[in-house]
């Protein structure tokens, strides 16, 4: 993969810190000067992900009142989305004026949208969601915090929930520095050593075919089936 991801964000000064301090810090000053006029996000789509959005249809996903969590969800369109399906959806990002921007954005969509750190979840949001959405936010953090990004992401499904993620693939012996730092297999492997692999795909980026995307659809054993096991 010798293509930049179109979702690729500038080089913060941090990258590569593995202070979680100075690997998520950068997002907030992003936000707020593309609030000011002054900067692009570069993810955002003003749409939400085809690949998600393509998830959903293929699955006739209707929320019916059920619950839904959308990780570093930036201005809020996949939430949007999520939300139209029906879902009752949380949404969250560590940058405030993300937050703000995505309520601005979306303020009928009856999104609950949140500022918070996936590395301080509120209790109450343990195997809370039927459906939770990671999208791109696992590569943007440093690969050192792999392990605990991946197991935060997870403690959201509840019993018997879906977990869908969508991240850049690393191409074979890449040696690309992020962001994005994008995942390999055994990335993916370690949303597979906590929850139940349904779907695992990769699927070609449209019209850059030297780059690929994970879309990992993973599920949490309802209580019934864990007390069978
Ligand atoms: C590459 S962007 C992707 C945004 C969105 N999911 C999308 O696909 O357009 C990564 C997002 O994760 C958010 N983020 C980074 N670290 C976070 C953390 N510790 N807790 C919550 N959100 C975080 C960032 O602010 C940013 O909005």
């Amino acid at each position: 993969m010798t293509d930049s991801p179109p979702e690729d964000p500038i080089r913060p000064a941090s990258a590569g810190s593995t202070s979680p301090t100075d690997a998520t810090g950068w997002f907030e000053p992003l936000y707020a000067a593309a609030a000011r006029g002054e900067a692009t996000v570069p993810w955002d789509r003003h749409a939400p992900h085809q690949l998600l959005a393509e998830w959903m249809r293929r699955r006739r996903l209707a929320g019916d009142g059920r619950s839904a969590i959308v990780v570093g969800c930036g201005h809020g369109d996949d939430a949007a989305l999520v939300a139209s399906a029906g879902y009752r959806t949380t949404a969250f990002d560590i940058a405030e004026s993300a937050i703000r921007a995505a309520g601005e954005r979306y303020p009928e969509a009856r999104i609950d949208f949140v500022t918070a750190d996936l590395f301080h979840l509120p209790q109450a949001w343990i195997e809370a969601f039927d459906l939770v959405v990671e999208s791109q936010t696992v590569q943007a953090l440093p690969p050192s915090m792999r392990e605990e990004v991946v197991a935060h992401i997870a403690s959201l499904v509840a019993p018997g929930g879906t977990l869908i993620v969508q991240a850049v693939a690393a191409a074979d012996g890449e040696t690309r520095e992020g962001p994005p730092w994008t995942l390999t297999r055994a990335d993916i492997d370690r949303f597979a050593a906590r929850l139940d692999p349904v779907d695992i795909l990769l699927i070609p980026a449209p019209g850059q075919p030297a780059l690929h995307r994970w879309r990992a659809e993973l599920r949490r054993p309802s209580a019934s089936q864990s007390d069978r096991g």
